[in-house]
């Protein structure tokens, strides 16, 4: 509760993730933007959520679409400029919804004039003690200073002109940053005062169990048979969940309480990415009261399609999280996970030990989307039901499909790529929405430019996709769209206390 009486608007809200690049296009480049996002805050509105959260939109090359931040307080051209910020912050708050911006604090770009710089300075130097610069091992330092993997294939080492090596646990696009330095820290809370003073209500803060590292990079030791070369990232306790981070977390924290007390009215979230899958206990590490105010919980996601599992993720996560005063955020599908009506079609969807979503590297054989249909219907209820909050994902109220059909020159994942197509990666979740059966406009995706030409879409639709078209679906009362419109107007029903406004 706030210090007014009311409960804190985030504690039960439903907040939808709006991927930017696939979500509307106003310019007709077959790229999403901001402007197209401002012209859809009705429908966002008539979802009866509470906040949007929008993927990054900075400044990137999008070697990882924007998950590669070069510049963390201006607007890619691509997506448009930042009175599009202001102009969606003040529709979105028009309409009585919060916007969240993502925020990724364990790497940049390696466009980002931070790393541009370090790379011209020498070994030893103060730009290059923002990240992580070691000589390598071997007679001439030749081989990478640790054995650690990267998060999406190969090493997290990196070699760069003169012989030293830099870490980056995803790509080689993306060094992470070295926290330890005060730089750093100084240049994020700057960071986040940006984008709280131009109206932002919160953030969702990226991949924040890799940010700290263990002291002197020790090598992670060997892996267990059977660890594939993706999965291998998640075992090196030296390069995640280490503690210092939290030193990190606890000062972010501190930054938002001053400024709501400078902002009478302004109720800011910060909410961890935090995949600690089906650890409730690590989980709680980042939403101590003095850190996240939530973290996803991603083991309702996790879960299979198996009763007592289901039963077994949101029980544990509420006795954890609630005992020690921590809200409960649920999710059950992102743009990085397969989309939940595939998951739940497929044939070992029921088989406990299974777990169908990795958009890493599972292909498509065998799904019955109406089977997977029906699960998704009964699952959501349950997370539209259970106390917390609850993150959607755009095109799960319209039942979108993973999409596989996808041809390899046009996949552009970065997982795809660096495992040379053994990770199909994540663009199947992220097809350019639907929203009306209008081929010529990449099914309502595309406004038309001023020419009257429509681009191709960024990611190739499938030819049936206007088979999902939100138009249609909203005329249908048995659509996925009605139902969750449903869901949510009875969420809305049992809410008390008030929630405060957007201000
Ligand atoms: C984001 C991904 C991104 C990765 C690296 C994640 O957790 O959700 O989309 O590729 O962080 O920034």
């Amino acid at each position: 509760m706030s210090a007014t009486g009311h409960q804190k608007w985030w504690r039960d809200a439903v907040v939808y993730q709006i991927y930017v690049r696939s979500f509307a296009d106003a310019d007709g480049d077959g790229i999403g933007d901001l402007r197209g996002i401002t012209t859809r805050i009705p429908y966002i509105s008539s979802l009866g959520v509470d906040a949007v959260w929008l993927t990054p939109f900075f400044p990137s090359p999008q070697r990882d679409h924007g998950y590669d931040v070069a510049d963390y307080v201006d607007v890619d051209p691509q997506y448009g400029t930042l009175a599009d910020v202001d102009d969606l912050v003040a529709a979105c708050h028009a309409h009585g919804l919060r916007l969240l911006a993502d925020i990724v604090p364990n790497h940049c770009s390696s466009e980002h004039r931070w790393f541009r710089d370090a790379l011209a300075a020498p070994p030893g130097s103060a730009a290059r003690r923002r990240f992580f610069f070691r000589d390598g091992r071997g007679d001439d330092g030749e081989l990478p200073p640790n054995n650690w993997p990267a998060a999406f294939g190969g090493s997290v080492w990196t070699r760069v002109a003169d012989g030293q090596w830099y870490l980056a646990t995803f790509t080689p696009w993306q060094p992470d940053f070295d926290w330890s330095d005060p730089a750093v820290v100084a240049d994020f809370d700057d960071i986040l005062r940006f984008w709280l003073d131009r109206g932002v209500d919160g953030f969702r803060v990226d991949a924040v169990t890799h940010v700290g590292k263990a002291p002197g990079l020790p090598d992670m030791p060997p892996l267990e048979d059977g660890v594939g070369e993706i999965a291998a990232a998640g075992h090196n306790s030296y390069g995640m969940y280490w503690p210092s981070a939290h030193n990190v977390w606890r000062h972010w924290r501190d930054t938002v309480d001053a400024f709501e007390c400078e902002h009478p009215g302004r109720e800011v979230v910060l909410v961890a990415e935090a995949y600690t899958a089906r650890r409730p206990d690590l989980l709680m590490d980042y939403v101590r009261p003095d850190e996240f105010h939530e973290a996803f919980s991603f083991d309702l996601m996790l879960a299979p399609w198996h009763a007592p599992s289901i039963h077994r993720a949101i029980d544990d996560t509420i006795a954890t999280l609630h005992a020690n005063g921590a809200a409960v955020t649920w999710t059950l599908n992102n743009h990085d996970t397969q989309r939940i009506v595939t998951r739940l079609g497929r044939p070992e969807a029921e088989d406990p030990e299974s777990w169908t979503g990795n958009a890493l590297s599972t292909t498509g054989t065998d799904i019955d989307l109406a089977v997977g249909d029906r699960r998704a219907r009964a699952l959501t209820a349950l997370a539209f039901a259970v106390p917390g909050s609850l993150y959607l994902y755009q095109g799960e109220e319209l039942g979108l499909p993973e999409v596989f059909d996808i041809p390899d020159d046009r996949r552009e994942d970065p997982v795809f790529h660096l495992t040379d197509g053994e990770g199909l990666g994540r663009d199947g979740c992220r097809i350019p929405l639907p929203w009306s059966t209008e081929a010529a406009t990449s099914f309502g995706f595309s406004t038309p430019a001023r020419d009257g030409s429509v681009g191709e879409p960024w990611l190739p639709q499938p030819v049936a996709w206007g088979d999902y078209a939100a138009a249609d679906q909203a005329a249908d009362d048995e659509s996925m769209l009605a139902f969750y419109r449903r869901l949510s107007a009875a969420r809305r029903l049992r809410r008390w206390p008030a929630r405060s406004s957007p201000s």
